[in-house]
């Protein structure tokens, strides 16, 4: 069977800006020779790469999560602040390494400034206390006649940075992470947190520590629903097979959508799922000895078939936009990163490339969609060597989504054909809009699904674009094997 799409001019839900964000963690080269490298020709005078700066501008970052992940269960945030003589050089007693503690608080909130980002702080559970959370948002938020706010105006910041979004713990209930606790704790702990930080500043929103655990997560819900605004859930999939690779993109949506049934079961409508962390992670963690320079570095070679993950990925959060409004990566440069750097350049993988392709050129409101094409069943192993198996039916061979640009009055249609070895011809049928016949094209696209872009050969995969003009509303498209395609279309008339 090809393949067969129908647009509907029917609004079906508003995509939150916030799915495509990103995260950056004290982790391997992530933010120190990174996003920040004081020493660096290619840095401005604030330290921050320039070349990375261009990259994540151009694809929009709404929302910033940092400084860890793992690291932040161990982070003092005081560290972090004041002359940079003065700030101690502390042990990465997570990832390994020294931790300068030059990029601190002042800089990230300047980072998020400078692209355009808001803040997402997350709190460590593990060696930091209650007075150090409300002590931060204190720095942070407030204008008051107080020591913290006193402290950033003498840093040179007078105007707090009102930022909105805290994450309370990250992956407490593994036991991975320093102030692992069991559910219970956690939640009486995230009751206490969530109330007195809303207690000094009411406008926050709070992120709650999710497990994809349905006992953990009720336990969450049912203890500190009332005071939580988004209730969080981590992703990580992938392996060196293909179909196991793009398959995970629905047991993530599946995952979804059991946490979004708790969340309903329990009445908890204001409670929304932030994706804070997901990404292709499958190589094993080499052995180290956590002591100074041994680090782990977490790079992983991105490639075309992680790529069309992120592209399945960001179809599934399409159709869950209701209940789904934040998605970060993890992470944004060299650690698990979708742009790679060295002292002389940067490689944008596959995986920038489908944000470009969603940010870019889709639209924020989701439009009706019908896709018909064959079904394929699979046991699929992901995650580190297959750590992570699940069996899944009814994976579509063709995705996508329709939606409408308001700002550019176009509808976007974006299509990924999963096939390894097939391309679709796929018939379009878009006689409920009232489209013209001029049409631009973006494919995302490469000769083999290992494909990846490094700093020998930085565009090996990439995207082409094209005009096109379509003889009908009713036409069709020839759609490659495993490649993603974004068409917009420009309207006539708006969409109401
Ligand atoms: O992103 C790498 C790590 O993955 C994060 O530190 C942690 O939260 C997760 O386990
Ligand atoms: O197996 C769990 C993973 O291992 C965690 O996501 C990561 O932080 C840890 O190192």
């Amino acid at each position: 069977m090809n393949g067969y799409v129908k647009v509907w001019k029917v609004k079906t839900g508003e995509i939150n800006d916030l799915i495509y964000g990103h995260f950056i963690e004290h982790l391997g080269r992530c933010i120190y020779g990174g996003i920040y490298d004081k020493n660096s020709p290619k840095s401005d005078e604030r330290g921050f790469r320039k070349d990375v700066l261009e990259a994540v501008k151009k694809i929009q970052c709404p929302i910033l999560r940092w400084p860890g992940g793992n690291f932040v269960s161990a982070y003092h945030w005081q560290d972090g602040i004041g002359p940079l003589d003065k700030r101690p050089t502390r042990l990465n007693y997570i990832w390994g390494g020294l931790e300068s503690n030059e990029f601190g608080t002042d800089e990230f909130i300047e980072y998020c400034k400078e692209i355009g980002a808001e803040s997402y702080f997350a709190i460590g559970l593990g060696t930091s206390t209650l007075d150090e959370a409300l002590s931060w948002l204190e720095y942070t938020n407030l204008d008051t006649p107080t020591e913290y706010v006193d402290l950033r105006k003498k840093y040179g910041n007078s105007v707090p940075y009102r930022v909105k979004y805290w994450g309370i713990g990250n992956e407490v209930y593994g036991d991975w992470q320093v102030g692992h606790s069991s559910a219970n704790e956690y939640s009486e702990k995230l009751r206490q947190y969530a109330l007195f930080m809303k207690g000094i500043d009411p406008s926050i929103k709070v992120i709650a520590v999710g497990a994809d655990n349905p006992e953990w997560d009720l336990t969450v819900l049912k203890h500190a629903g009332k005071v939580i605004d988004y209730i969080s859930i981590h992703q990580y999939h992938g392996s060196n097979n293909y179909y196991d690779t793009v398959a995970s993109a629905y047991y993530v949506e599946e995952r979804l959508q059991l946490l979004d049934s708790l969340i309903k079961h329990l009445q908890l409508d204001h409670i929304k799922i932030a994706l804070d962390e997901w990404n292709v992670w499958y190589q094993v963690i080499p052995e180290v000895e956590i002591i100074e320079k041994k680090m782990i570095f977490l790079e992983e070679p991105y490639s075309l078939k992680d790529a069309l993950f992120a592209a399945g990925v960001f179809f599934a959060l399409h159709r869950k936009c209701d209940s789904v409004q934040m998605a970060n990566l993890a992470q944004m440069v060299n650690a698990l990163g979708m742009i790679k750097t060295n002292s002389q350049s940067i490689v944008l993988t596959p995986i920038y490339h489908v944000f470009d392709m969603f940010v870019n050129h889709t639209g924020r409101t989701r439009l009706g969609i019908e896709i018909a094409a064959d079904r394929y069943s699979i046991k699929a192993k992901s995650f580190f060597e297959g750590q992570l198996s699940f069996q899944l039916h009814n994976v579509p061979y063709l995705d996508g989504s329709a939606t409408y640009d308001e700002k550019r009055h176009m509808m976007c249609l974006a299509l990924g054909n999963y096939y390894l070895d097939k391309n679709l011809e796929v018939k379009v049928d878009l006689s409920d809009l009232d489209v013209t016949k001029d049409a631009n094209c973006f494919e995302l696209n490469s000769s083999d699904v290992m494909d990846r872009n490094d700093f020998e050969n930085p565009s090996r995969v990439k995207i082409n674009s094209r005009r096109m003009t379509i003889p009908d509303r009713v036409f069709s498209l020839q759609i490659p094997a495993h490649s993603l395609s974004v068409f917009e279309f420009p309207l006539q008339t708006g969409i109401n």
